[in-house]
């Protein structure tokens, strides 16, 4: 018998497609060594990496029905967990979670994940500032950083699985707290990215195209993922939902509106949302809540894109500032809840802490957002 020593943390995520893989990970002392899952009754088996005293498990599921709820367990625990991979189609609404800048006040984390799985989501998103591993000031060492990233795990684990047990997998997008190129290691150990890079978009069937960014937190905005990113929106013209996902905001609300990295966005990715009718984009890093108005070629316009932000799941809330793009704007903890109810209409609704709603967007892909009048929230 396969002998499973203890089990820290379960965590699942996406490397391919939704609706036919799904990664399995998990966390077990440094003595187990059995990468094994149990799919309903029948086994498979992954590798494991080392990390100080952990291990990190990890395998790879693949040919599974779409919109199928799987049962699964790992080694020889018996604790039966759970998970759905996505629909083919929008036959049925489908719902997921976008929120940035999670895991620094525990007491605010847990809260606002109380809030998420209130939802019922298939999945959440995750804007980078994950698990607060790195600190720009005095340098973190590599075991508290290996801490942080176990902790948040843990908590994820624990908080992040619905009344029947399904766990909600996350896809991320990294931050300034995540990575950095000289220290991309630690990081990576935790998932099994098929090659060290971030950015990627992640398709589900038709509909929706999730296009994960990285603000220059591993590779440069300008250059290569530039060039990548106009070649991925080009493709995905067609997808009636697209949603670029990344950190460090365009129009932010609390950081200078001139800061290096936003320019850098404004300059080489904000010109492609707009070339190819994005009409949302989620950013984060700001810890604030925000709203803008439809913004193209740097002015207000209705066939423009909205940014929606600005990474406050798990922070304390920070002042917001009156600029001319903000339409909405508050300090306050927020995550939004993204509902597909077909391929012609959407909502997106910012909630708070306590669940209520901020503000309730409908989209419909075809039509341009309308300018509304500005509503100021101290
Ligand atoms: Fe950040």
């Amino acid at each position: 018998m396969v002998q499973c020593l203890l089990l820290f943390a379960v965590y699942l995520t996406w490397y391919g497609d939704p609706t036919q893989t799904m990664a399995i990970h998990w966390l077990s002392g440094e003595d187990d060594h059995q990468d094994l899952v149990t799919l309903e009754k029948k086994e498979v088996t992954g590798t494991h990496r080392s990390v100080e005293e952990k291990n990190v498990h990890t395998v790879l599921l693949s040919d599974l029905k779409p919109d199928t709820e799987y049962t699964f367990r790992i080694g020889s625990d018996p604790q039966e967990h759970r998970f759905r991979t996505a629909p083919s189609d929008l036959t049925h609404p489908l719902r997921f979670i976008v929120g940035g800048d999670v895991f620094q006040v525990q007491k605010l984390f847990h809260q606002m994940n109380k809030v998420v799985v209130a939802q019922d989501p298939l999945f959440a998103v995750i804007g980078g500032d994950i698990a607060y591993a790195l600190f720009n000031g005095p340098i973190r060492s590599h075991r508290k950083s290996l801490r942080r990233w176990i902790s948040f795990l843990e908590g994820w684990s624990e908080d992040l699985r619905t009344s029947e047990g399904r766990l909600i997998p996350f896809l991320l997008a990294a931050g300034n707290h995540d990575i950095t190129p000289e220290g991309s290691d630690l990081f990576f150990n935790f998932f099994a990215f098929p090659e060290k890079r971030l950015y990627r978009a992640i398709d589900f069937s038709s509909y929706l195209s999730l296009i994960l960014l990285d603000t220059g937190h591993l590779d440069p905005i300008a250059g290569a993922q530039t060039d990548w990113l106009r070649q991925a929106l080009k493709e995905r013209e067609q997808i009636p939902f697209r949603f670029p996902v990344y950190h460090v905001s365009a129009y932010p609300s609390y950081y200078p509106f001139d800061s290096a990295l936003s320019e850098e966005v404004r300059k080489f990715w904000c010109p492609l949302f707009e070339e190819t009718g994005c009409r949302i984009a989620f950013e984060h890093h700001n810890h604030t809540y925000k709203k803008t108005f439809p913004i193209r070629a740097g002015k207000l316009d209705p066939t423009g894109v909205v940014y929606l932000g600005d990474g406050c799941w798990g922070v304390e809330p920070r002042p917001t500032y009156d600029r001319w793009y903000l339409e909405k704007r508050a300090r306050k903890n927020n995550v939004y809840l993204v509902e597909l109810k077909s391929i012609d209409e959407a909502t997106i609704q910012a909630l708070d802490l306590q669940g209520h709603s901020l503000d309730e967007m409908h989209l419909t892909p075809q039509e341009s957002l309308p300018l509304q009048s500005q509503t100021v929230h101290q």
